[in-house]
């Protein structure tokens, strides 16, 4: 089962599929990861990992559209099963996401349909929430707004900035997103008709 992923940062959602693929746990190989930054610390932990690694600038393209079709061009050439968007900060335009509807995922940190975009754990506080978390979702043309397929959440203390709840979330986005992948992976999650289906079953 191969994987590509994109990244636009840190990559601790890429180690952490890395460390479940070394420990036996994970039954798939990333066999690229791409990023839209060339300082992303994502691109050294694969290089570091021995995965081949390339990040495009999108300042070298006149469009979204150009620079999708690129990055795509690349991601298709190493053929994954699956596309992990884990800390992509990129919006995928609508014709690059259409193409590959059911092969694309995103871990986005809420929990969806709440505080799409930016400055989650923030807009969280701002609206007094007593629960936060982490979705793993379908990648469609609607920005965070692909089928749900997974959530982890966690309590918003009273004491809380988003800073510690961003660091309470992350600690579960980690096996959310590994667990998601598994069942991926195993065939038992899939994408018919906008709907998200469980071992053949709609959800
Ligand atoms: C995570 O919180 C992810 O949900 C969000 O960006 C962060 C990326 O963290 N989209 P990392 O790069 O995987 O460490």
């Amino acid at each position: 089962y191969r994987i590509a992923v994109l990244a636009s940062g840190r990559g601790s959602n890429l180690q952490a599929l890395l460390d479940a693929i070394a420990d036996g746990s994970l039954a798939a190989a990333i066999v690229g990861v791409f990023s839209d930054r060339p300082s992303a610390v994502a691109l050294q932990r694969a290089r570091d990992a021995g995965i081949p690694a390339r990040s495009l600038r999108p300042k070298a393209f006149a469009t979204r559209a150009e620079f999708d079709a690129a990055l795509f061009a690349a991601v298709d050439e190493v053929q994954p099963d699956l596309i992990v968007c884990a800390g992509y900060m990129r919006l995928i335009g609508g014709a690059a996401a259409d193409a590959r509807q059911g092969r694309i995922i995103n871990i986005h940190p809420s929990l969806l349909p709440a505080f799409k975009g930016l400055r989650t754990h923030q807009q969280a506080l701002d609206a007094a929430a007593g629960e936060h978390g982490a979705s793993v979702h379908f990648v469609t043309p609607d920005l965070d707004g692909g089928p749900v397929i997974a959530q982890a959440r966690v309590p918003v203390h009273a004491n809380d900035d988003a800073d510690t709840l961003a660091a309470r979330v992350l600690e579960r986005e980690h096996p959310l997103l590994v667990e998601t992948v598994r069942w991926l992976a195993a065939g038992r999650i899939a994408l018919a008709e906008d709907v998200v289906h469980v071992d053949g079953r709609p959800r």
